[in-house]
């Protein structure tokens, strides 16, 4: 069963900047994918295009029963409620409390009001204890996100997404800030994530040996074209050149 379908997606910024061009493929519920391509192939595009943080510019999206090019303003709300979103730089309000930055995962499902005032109830609150031990973060669950380090940031930018209780999570680079250790303890909860609760997640990497490693579908974009949709196991050398447009010799793979 699908839950995402692009059908020839194409964004052009300007006149000049075609960041997606025809781009068609479907994800079934459950997946782990990720998208390789180099900076600037569109990869932030193709994630923001989902949750309408950009705006498609031809083509036809459909999510979990939405037509996400058409949805207006109320049924852009109900999309994002199902979409978690994690981001190279966390996005955390830093002076806030890693509770609250978790709790905040809960704002999309709640009355302006209620969510400014900062009223949450029992269930959320427990719920939220749940997740961040989970992620092994019960002893920071009162400091301040600006005492954490990155890894720690990142972990409760996960909590903040499952307080969602998302179908989909959308990750944008999520380990490209990170040293080797941490950047495993995120792909390792990331994993465990889409196995335990059936979460389909779609991720950003620039890390080739990353994706080969946790991905059971690689979709490799270069200049707005998927050049690559398929098992890691067929992921051809001469392919990743191809997508990375470089040399022999010259492809860049951290080793983590
Ligand atoms: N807000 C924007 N306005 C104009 N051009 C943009 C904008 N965002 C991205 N682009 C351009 O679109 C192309 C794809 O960018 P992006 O999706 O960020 O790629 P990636 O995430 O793979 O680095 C690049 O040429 C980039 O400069
Ligand atoms: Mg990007």
């Amino acid at each position: 069963m699908s839950i995402l379908t692009f059908k020839n997606v194409s964004k052009t910024y300007d006149k000049m900047t075609h960041a997606l061009a025809d781009v068609s493929f479907s994800v079934d519920e459950g997946e782990f994918v990720s998208v390789i391509g180099p900076s600037g192939s569109g990869k932030s595009t193709l994630l923001r295009c989902v949750n309408r943080l950009v705006d498609a510019t031809r083509g036809e999206i459909f999510f979990d029963g939405h037509d996400i090019i058409r949805a207006g303003k109320k049924e852009i709300r109900q999309i994002r409620k199902k979409i978690g979103m994690i981001f190279q730089h966390y996005n955390l309000v830093d002076r806030l409390s890693v509770i609250e930055n978790v709790l905040h995962g809960r704002l999309g499902h709640k009355s302006t009001i209620s969510g400014a005032m900062g009223f949450y109830s029992e269930r959320e609150k427990e719920s939220a204890f749940q997740i961040l031990s989970k992620l092994g973060l019960t002893e920071q669950a009162y400091k301040r996100c600006d005492e954490l380090s990155g890894g720690q940031k990142q972990r409760v930018g996960i909590a903040r997404s499952l307080m969602q209780a998302p179908r989909l999570i959308l990750c944008d680079e999520p380990i490209a800030s990170l040293d080797p250790s941490s950047s495993k303890v995120i792909m390792d909860h990331l994993s465990l994530i889409n196995k335990n609760m059936k979460i389909t997640c779609i991720f950003n990497l620039h890390q080739v040996d990353v994706a080969m490693k946790y991905s059971m579908r690689i979709i490799g974009i270069t200049s707005g074209r998927i050049v690559y949709d398929g098992p890691p196991d067929r992921l051809a050398e001469s392919k990743i050149h191809e997508i990375y447009q470089s040399n022999e010799g010259e492809l860049i793979t951290d080793v983590r």
